[in-house]
Order: structure tokens, then C-alpha cells, then sequence
């Protein structure tokens, strides 16, 4: 089968395309045809071996062989089971991220837990399904089940223009909210074309020092100081980050806790739980609430193309690789 694959650390040139022996699938696992994939930070992190940190999963001189073809959302047909599979048969189709399960959706084909995926809506295609996963399940994640947004509540999204900010955008205006989005001035149109109430270029304006206040931040980039965003809180506010800038991450991580010793204002750092929500987000796409913003598809061929992309950050929603 071809697949993107990677043997040693280095920049986007280590990906190639090659071909590769198509995985059997184990005990419990699936093997999946993959129609698409979407493109996520996780690759940039496991092609280049940074943070290094990560290295302890991966494999500190050269990557394990495991983790040589990157890729963590997926959607594609079931073609074959593994002993001890329950959920699925072949030709299902499905989706889901596999960023805990050993990554490989850049691929023709690649083998996945059964617990890793859900049924794909007959609704949705393929190039859709893909863009979900990881995408969805973040802002699930930082509006619910951490941001408790409430319907009438003010909401800022900091980086709203990328995969996890358009669903952020279409659940909060469902949910009943007051939407701000921050983002460069070429996305703000197309926010504001899914709901956003109020639009924010960060290249001319600082949110958090124009005087509004929010009742939730929700933040892609972790782009300013823990303490830029307290003071942009309500006095009961909610700050939520799931990812960015490392080290203003863990400022915000080393914050939370003084803060609630001395203030209502909160701030939390959101470790996905990955393929929690497929269910809701099928849910949402059936009944029409959310639909998603799709870059691409590029062919499986066009990779680096897509890579340097998303990696420019000159995409809009998901940046989407298509293999048929
Ligand atoms: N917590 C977890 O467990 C977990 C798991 C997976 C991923 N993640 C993280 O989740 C995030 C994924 O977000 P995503 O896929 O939506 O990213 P994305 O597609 O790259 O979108 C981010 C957006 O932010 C904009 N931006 C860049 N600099 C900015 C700034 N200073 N202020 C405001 N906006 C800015 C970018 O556009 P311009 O550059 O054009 O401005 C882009 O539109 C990443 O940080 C990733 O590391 C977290």
C-alpha cells in the first residue's frame, strides 16, 4: 500500500511517499481501507521529534517503527476484522482519531482498535468524517463538558479560524451564546458566515486589553500571558486553553491553582480524551447544526502540498488529505 512515512527526525522533507506492507490487523483491531485523513499538529510533532519531550513515546534517537506513518483522524470502510471484534464488520464505514492508538491514517490502509471508532453517518462523506474527530471532540471538550457555556454567556475564541475554532463557533451559536472570534483578517469572513457575533483581527487589535470582559475564553493558540487573559475574564469567568504556545501553557497551567485560591475566575488546560463525542458530533451534522469547513481535499500525492499549508497556517477549517 502507499503511505507517508518517516524513519528519522528532521523537517517536513523526511515524509515520503512510499510503498509499505498493508497491516493485519490484531486481536481487537479492524483493518480499515482509508478514504481520508485530516491534518492536525500531532504530524508536525512526530515528524520533527519536538517537544522533545515526546520523544519518550516515540523514540529518542529515530522514531519506532509504530509511530513511522502519522496521521490520527481518519475515515474509511472496515475491510477486515481482527479475533474478538464485536462492533464493526466489514463494510462499515467509519471514523476516528487514532492519536492513542499509533497514528498511521496517512495511509491506504491502516489497523485501529474497535474502541477508536464509530459508525460514519450515511450522511456525511468521507472528506467530512475525517475532519471531526480531534477537530470536535476539543471544543466538546472546552464548551461543555470545562466551559459549562450557557445560553446568553459572552464567548471568546482565540485562533477561531482553524479546524477546532469552526465547530467551536457552530456549537457556542447553538448553545445560545454571544460569539467573539480572534483571528487573522482573512478568516473573519468566513466566521462571521457561521455566527460569529463579533470579529477580531489579533494583527490590529488585543482582546485583552480593549475593556470587554467574557464568560468564557476558549484558546487554540495560548498566545498572550495567563494574566492578559484573567483580566479579560468576568469575575466569574472561565479561561480554557487546548494548546499553542508551549510555554505559555504551562504558565497557565502553573497559574490555575493560585488563581482559585483568591479569585471565581478559573483557568483550565484541556487534555483531549479522544473519540468521547463521534456520537454527538454525528448527531449535530445529521440534525444540520454543524457542518464542517473543509480545506482541500488534497490527494494523498499532494501531501507536502497540504503539510505546508496547514503548517503556514494559510488554512481555513480542516485541511483535509483524500487517498481515493
Ligand atoms: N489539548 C490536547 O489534548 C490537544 C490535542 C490535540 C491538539 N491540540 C491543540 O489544539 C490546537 C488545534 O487547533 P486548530 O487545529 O484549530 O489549529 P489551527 O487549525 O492551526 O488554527 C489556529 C488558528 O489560529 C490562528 N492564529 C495564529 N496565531 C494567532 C494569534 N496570535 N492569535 C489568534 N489567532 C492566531 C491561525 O491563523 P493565522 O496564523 O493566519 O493567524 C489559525 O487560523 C493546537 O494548538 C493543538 O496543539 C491539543
Amino acid at each position: 500500500m502507499r503511505a507517508i512515512t518517516f524513519s528519522e527526525y528532521g523537517t517536513l522533507d523526511v515524509l515520503q511517499l512510499k510503498d509499505v506492507e498493508k497491516p493485519v490487523p490484531k486481536e481487537a483491531e479492524v483493518l480499515i481501507k482509508v478514504h481520508a485523513a485530516a491534518v492536525n499538529d500531532w504530524e508536525e510533532g512526530l515528524y520533527s521529534g519536538k517537544p522533545y519531550f515526546m520523544r519518550h513515546w516515540y523514540g529518542w534517537m529515530k522514531p519506532k517503527r509504530r509511530f513511522q506513518i502519522p496521521g490520527c483522524d481518519v475515515a474509511g470502510t472496515i475491510e477486515a476484522i481482527g479475533t474478538g471484534v464485536t462492533k464493526f464488520q466489514p463494510g462499515d464505514e467509519v471514523f476516528g482519531d487514532l492519536c492513542v492508538s499509533g497514528f498511521g491514517s496517512f495511509a491506504e490502509y491502516v489497523c485501529a482498535p474497535e474502541t477508536a471508532l464509530a459508525l460514519k453517518s450515511k450522511q456525511m462523506t468521507f472528506v467530512q468524517a475525517a475532519s471531526f474527530p480531534q477537530a470536535a471532540q476539543l471544543m466538546v471538550q472546552g464548551l461543555i463538558d470545562v466551559g459549562k457555556l450557557q445560553a446568553g454567556q459572552k464567548l471568546l475564541i482565540n485562533g477561531a479560524g482553524g479546524g477546532v475554532g469552526t465547530f467551536g463557533v457552530q456549537i457556542a451559536k447553538q448553545i445560545g451564546a454571544e460569539v467573539t472570534v480572534v483571528d487573522s483578517g482573512i478568516k473573519l469572513d468566513m466566521l462571521s458566515s457561521l455566527g460569529a457575533d463579533h470579529v477580531i483581527d489579533y494583527t490590529k487589535e488585543d482582546f485583552t486589553r480593549n475593556g470587554m470582559q467574557y464568560d468564557l475564553i476558549l484558546d487554540t493558540k495560548t498566545s498572550r500571558s495567563a494574566f492578559d487573559y484573567i483580566r479579560a475574564l468576568s469575575p466569574t469567568g472561565i479561561y480554557a486553553t487546548v494548546g499553542g504556545s508551549m510555554p505559555r501553557y504551562l504558565q497557565a497551567l502553573l497559574i490555575s491553582f493560585p488563581l482559585s485560591l483568591f479569585s471565581k475566575k478559573k483557568i483550565f488546560v484541556i487534555a483531549q480524551k479522544p473519540n468521547k463525542d463521534l456520537a454527538y458530533m454525528t448527531e449535530m451534522f445529521e440534525s444540520g447544526k454543524v457542518k464542517p469547513i473543509i480545506d482541500g481535499p488534497y490527494a494523498l500525492d499532494k501531501y507536502r502540498e497540504a503539510m505546508a499549508h496547514f503548517l503556514k497556517a494559510e488554512h481555513k477549517g480542516k485541511v483535509i488529505i483524500n487517498m481515493v
